[in-house]
């Protein structure tokens, strides 16, 4: 699709320093070619008047769950799109645990296709890992990595035992992307408090410590190996504190908005659209999660959008599906934090933009500068607007943040240069493009 040239101007811009300044954006053939701080010539450019508007990098969101193939009824390739182009996602890394499973490269080329087809916004995908498929985690590609559930899974896709796991940290170099619970514990507990049907219990069936148990196991053969480890939706303060005392280079960690800003107490009021793996936590935990991540200790956000029906939600627990919607409410959720005060814009725009490409080695992402790929998000810090199920894009059509007024609301989201959302309308014929993976 041709890319119109276009000016974005007198923005309030976040350059790479962390630094705002007012200034216009020009963008051709989907690349920022100038940002300036001196008005530049826009004659027969497409402009977009961004006065009082915040131009951030677009979002990239390292953890959704889309479903497609096989679980369309909950979410597909194009409803999660728009969903991320109305929040300000311009880019996701989508995870394995489709129907079927994406463990082999015939399973991967068809997800790119589909993207390719169906994506609004550009798109990566994990190959998943079980104890037979080695050959395929080495070679396949283009991938962001490899997941790994350690727990909170079943079938093929398990991979607990530390005797199946040490040889994928063996082999190969590329980045392990880890769920940290531990099975056997789950399992054991799941009995413990069988005929429970309050969703809290959850939140003590899968502890923390089975989050802790997981999370040793793979630091121990990420140390192992010195093999590349992510570890996925960090949950508890006791698994942020590990790595505050010994978290190598080559690890990175992040952690979801739901568990920073929700907590067991959400249990009163959301019930089973509360429940999640790895759960919810105590409102301590919060706090020492917003600390770590402060601190550099957790590397970025993500939002593990995983969508469920509401149908599936009402089924009663222990019989619920586990899992939250995401991604057209983590920006805004993130920078109403910022103005509030708990952290900078810039801090948020680094943990859900700059890092991600850092970590996952996603060329020409992340920053607004020259070279850099147009995909950009122009929010409103100004306007307060509350979540709104009528809104919402996502096909479960619900989102646990539903009443929480917010601000940082995207206004215009740009992907590759092309305008893929504005106030309120989507450009459903823009398509994203493949992610590439620098080695
Ligand atoms: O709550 C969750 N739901 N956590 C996961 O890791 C998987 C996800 C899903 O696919 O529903």
């Amino acid at each position: 699709m041709s890319t119109e040239p276009l000016l974005i101007r007198q923005a309030r811009i976040l350059l790479p320093s962390g630094e705002f300044f007012k200034g216009d954006v020009l963008v051709r053939n989907g690349k920022i070619v100038e940002v300036a701080s001196e008005i530049i010539n826009g004659d027969s450019l497409t402009i977009i008047d961004a006065t009082g508007l915040t131009l951030l990098p677009g979002v990239i969101d390292p953890q959704v769950h889309f479903r497609e193939p096989g679980l369309e009824h909950k979410e597909d390739l194009f409803t999660a799109s728009c969903a991320c182009a109305k929040g300000g996602v311009t880019s996701f890394l989508e995870m394995p645990n489709t129907i079927p499973l994406t463990t082999t490269q015939s399973a991967l080329d068809d997800k790119l296709q589909r993207a390719q087809n169906k994506s609004l916004v550009n798109y990566g995908f994990f190959m998943g890992a079980t104890p037979e498929n080695l050959p395929d985690l080495i070679e396949a590609k283009p991938t962001c990595g490899i997941k790994i559930f350690m727990g909170s899974a079943h079938g093929a896709l398990l991979v607990s035992k530390e005797e199946d796991l040490d040889p994928i940290f063996a082999r190969g170099s590329r980045l392990i992307a880890v769920h940290a619970e531990d099975q056997a514990r789950i399992l054991e507990r799941r009995r413990q408090f069988a005929g429970i049907t309050d969703p809290a219990i959850h939140s003590q069936i899968q502890d923390e410590q089975a989050a802790l148990n997981a999370t040793q196991l793979a630091l121990k053969l990420s140390k192992k190996y010195q093999r590349r480890l992510h570890i996925l939706h960090l949950s508890t303060g006791i698994e942020a504190d590990l790595l505050r005392e010994d978290k190598p280079s080559w690890v990175t960690a992040e952690v979801t908005p739901q568990h920073l800003l929700l907590n067991t107490e959400a249990y009163a009021s959301l019930g089973t659209l509360a429940q999640m793996n790895p759960p919810l936590r105590s409102p301590e935990n919060n706090q020492v999660l917003w600390q770590a991540l402060l601190d550099g200790v957790i590397d970025f956000i993500a939002t593990d959008h995983a969508p469920h029906t509401l149908e599936e939600k009402a089924k009663g627990y222990p019989h619920t599906p586990s899992g939250m919607p995401g991604v057209e409410t983590s920006l805004p959720l993130m920078l109403t934090q910022a103005v509030a005060g708990q952290c900078t814009v810039a801090q948020v725009s680094t943990w859900m933009s700059t890092a991600v490409a850092r970590a996952y080695k996603i060329p020409n992402k992340g920053l607004i500068a020259p070279g850099y790929d147009a995909d950009l998000v122009l929010v409103d810090l100004d306007t307060y607007c509350p979540v709104i199920r009528e809104d919402l894009k996502t096909k479960c059509g619900w989102s646990p943040f539903e009443g929480w007024n917010l601000t940082g609301w995207p206004v215009i989201t740009l992907v590759g240069g092309q305008i893929v959302y504005e106030r309120g309308k989507l450009y459903p014929q823009v398509r994203g493009k493949a992610l590439t993976f620098d080695e």
